[in-house]
């Protein structure tokens, strides 16, 4: 067994036991850390530690059986021999059992209780489960976190390449007892994050329970445009011919219909991206201020742009998958042929049409530009590129060049589309061609996106957003300086 150098209660809380504290001990090995329990993230914890050369103790109610499943560095035994040993002890039991620990109400006095627990439903108790711990053991200082981190990641060693990069979140009612687990959760080489009083902690137990949070509205706004725009493709290509010519499309569904859903939802879903910031502009224009928060819709909108644009850059790759299919088909060798035999018939000797070759040399190459800006888009919101770009670096691409991707586009459609929005046959039932409603929202996002560009206009949403304010709003008094500068981005 190693040894073991500080035991029993601290006299006071300022006196740290972690090492590079402010007592400045540099021996990781001196210290010693304790877990009450030797479960899955007991075991995964006590390996963390010893690895960044920490002494543990763990505290077991059957120590014999339990040392089978840790290493033979670490000391296993009866709780209340490990919490007498240990100061900072980790509590990686579950909250239903929280209870057994009564008998050591007084060994735990004045010690830091880290609670790590989980619960399985958002909100699943009245109180969080640090905040119960506290009020079984009032003498006892209880720091909630390491919660959020799995006992997969605590396994990876330290310097492992394939880490995430791993937020702990901490909160406690004792700054000091919080600003020790803080700097224990650097030396395991974890990112700590203050959260404040132990209060925080019912909001840091939900955070594990979150299930694509902000994935959920633009998924639903992804599948509802897809699913309008599969059936309005269905009834204009496959129903129409059929209803009119007797006609049988029915061939068409899997492929050419899906190509024709896909695109509008992609090209919309990233006018959507940069719709919010318009709206957003205008709102500042109008109130003549950055300091009046937005409502919470456009708050969330906002919130969930970079999902939208990964939604709209996956329609678009596969898009591009379906479409360099197009020419692979069966279907399609059948009507060139058929198409060739007429011209025989006819005998036309060359079909060669200048404007049609060139329409299509010329969106297709805009549908590949755009594609590229928008790969580029998508590799810098990984966190470790974007990371490695300043705030400027960032916003030129994802602002200015996305922009230029979504003008990329929008000329991809409209050559697309070329002489056909004039065309009679393209109105279906009377209803405008796919290209004509996809081609409104981006067109509607450029327009708007020039008019903000407009000197004037752009001189005053500068000084709005470097903090100038309309003064009639200053008289009025509407909380200024009470909110945060809405300058920010969601870099994830
Ligand atoms: C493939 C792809 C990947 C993307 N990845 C990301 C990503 O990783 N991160 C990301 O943020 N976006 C991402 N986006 C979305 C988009 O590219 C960016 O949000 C872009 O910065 C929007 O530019 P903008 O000029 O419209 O708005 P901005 O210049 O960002 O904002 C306009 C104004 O709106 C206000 N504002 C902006 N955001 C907020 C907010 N959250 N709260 C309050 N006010 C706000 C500010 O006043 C700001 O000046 C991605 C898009 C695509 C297509
Ligand atoms: N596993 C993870 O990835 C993870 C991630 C984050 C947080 N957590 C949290 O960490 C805590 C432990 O999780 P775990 O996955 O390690 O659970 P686990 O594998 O089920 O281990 C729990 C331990 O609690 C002890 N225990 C069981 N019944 C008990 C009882 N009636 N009275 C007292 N002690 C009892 C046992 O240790 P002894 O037999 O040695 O006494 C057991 O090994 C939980 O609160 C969980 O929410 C886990
Ligand atoms: C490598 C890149 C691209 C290629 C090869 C490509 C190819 C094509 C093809 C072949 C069509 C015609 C489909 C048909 O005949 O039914 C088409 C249409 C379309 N494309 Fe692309 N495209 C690309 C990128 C993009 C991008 C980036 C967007 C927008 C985000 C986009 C949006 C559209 C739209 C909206 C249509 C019209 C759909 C319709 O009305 O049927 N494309 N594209």
């Amino acid at each position: 067994m190693e040894s073991i150098t500080m035991l029993g209660s601290p006299k006071n809380l300022s006196e740290t036991f972690l090492p590079n504290g402010v007592n400045g001990i540099k021996d990781n090995s001196k210290t010693t850390i304790g877990i009450i329990g030797s479960g899955d993230f007991a075991k995964s914890l006590a390996i963390r530690l010893i690895r960044c050369g920490y002494h543990v103790i763990v505290g077991s109610r059957n120590p014999k059986f339990a040392a089978e499943f840790f290493p033979h560095v670490v000391d296993i035994t009866y709780h209340e021999d490990a919490v007498a040993k240990a100061n900072l002890i980790f509590v990686a039991i579950h909250r239903q059992h929280y209870s057994s620990l009564w008998d050591l109400k007084r060994l735990l006095a004045g010690k830091i209780l880290v609670d790590v627990s989980n619960n399985m439903k958002v909100n699943q108790y009245p109180e969080s489960n640090a905040e119960y711990l506290q009020s079984l053991f009032p003498e006892a200082i209880v720091v909630k976190g390491f919660n959020v981190i799995s006992a997969w990641a605590l396994q990876l060693g330290p310097k492992d390449a394939s880490r995430q990069v791993c937020y702990v979140y901490i909160c406690s009612n004792s700054v000091q007892a919080r600003q020790q687990v803080i700097e224990l959760t650097r030396q395991l080489n974890f990112i700590p994050f203050d959260s404040g009083a132990l209060s925080a902690a019912k909001e840091i137990e939900n955070l594990p329970l979150r299930l694509f949070t902000l994935w959920k509205g633009p998924v639903v706004v992804a599948v509802s445009l897809a699913t309008f725009f599969f059936i309005y493709s269905f009834i204009r290509d496959v129903i129409h011919p059929y209803v009119r010519n007797q006609q049988s499309d029915f061939y068409k569904i899997p492929i050419e219909i899906v190509n024709k859903t896909l695109p509008v939802v992609a090209i919309t879903l990233l006018s959507l991206v940069y719709l919010s910031g318009l709206l957003a502009a205008a709102y500042q224009l109008y109130y003549g201020t950055k300091y009046k928060r937005f409502p919470p819709w456009l708050e969330n909108w906002l919130e969930c742009r970079k999902q939208l644009g990964l939604l709209s850059f996956f329609f678009t790759t596969v898009h591009v998958a379906y479409s360099l299919c197009l020419p692979m088909r069966r279907s399609e060798r059948y009507l060139f042929l058929n198409m060739a035999y007429q011209q025989v018939h006819a005998s036309v000797e060359n079909s060669w049409n200048e404007e049609e070759v060139w329409r299509i040399e010329m969106y297709v190459s805009f549908g590949i530009m755009s594609l590229g800006l928008l790969s580029l888009l998508a590799v810098t919101s990984i966190p470790s590129v974007s990371q490695s770009l300043n705030w400027r670096e960032f916003s030129f691409i994802q602002s200015t060049l996305g922009y230029v991707a979504l003008l990329i586009s929008t000329f991809h459609v409209l050559i697309y589309g070329w002489k056909r929005a004039f065309e009679e046959e393209y109105y279906r039932f009377y209803t405008p061609p796919n290209f004509i409603l996809a081609l409104v929202l981006p067109c509607t996002v450029i327009l708007g996106k020039i008019i903000l560009l407009l000197p004037c206009i752009s001189r005053k949403l500068k000084r709005i957003r470097r903090g100038w304010e309309k003064s009639q709003f200053m008289e009025d008094g509407i909380g200024t300086a009470s909110y945060p500068s809405p300058e920010r981005i969601t870099v994830m």
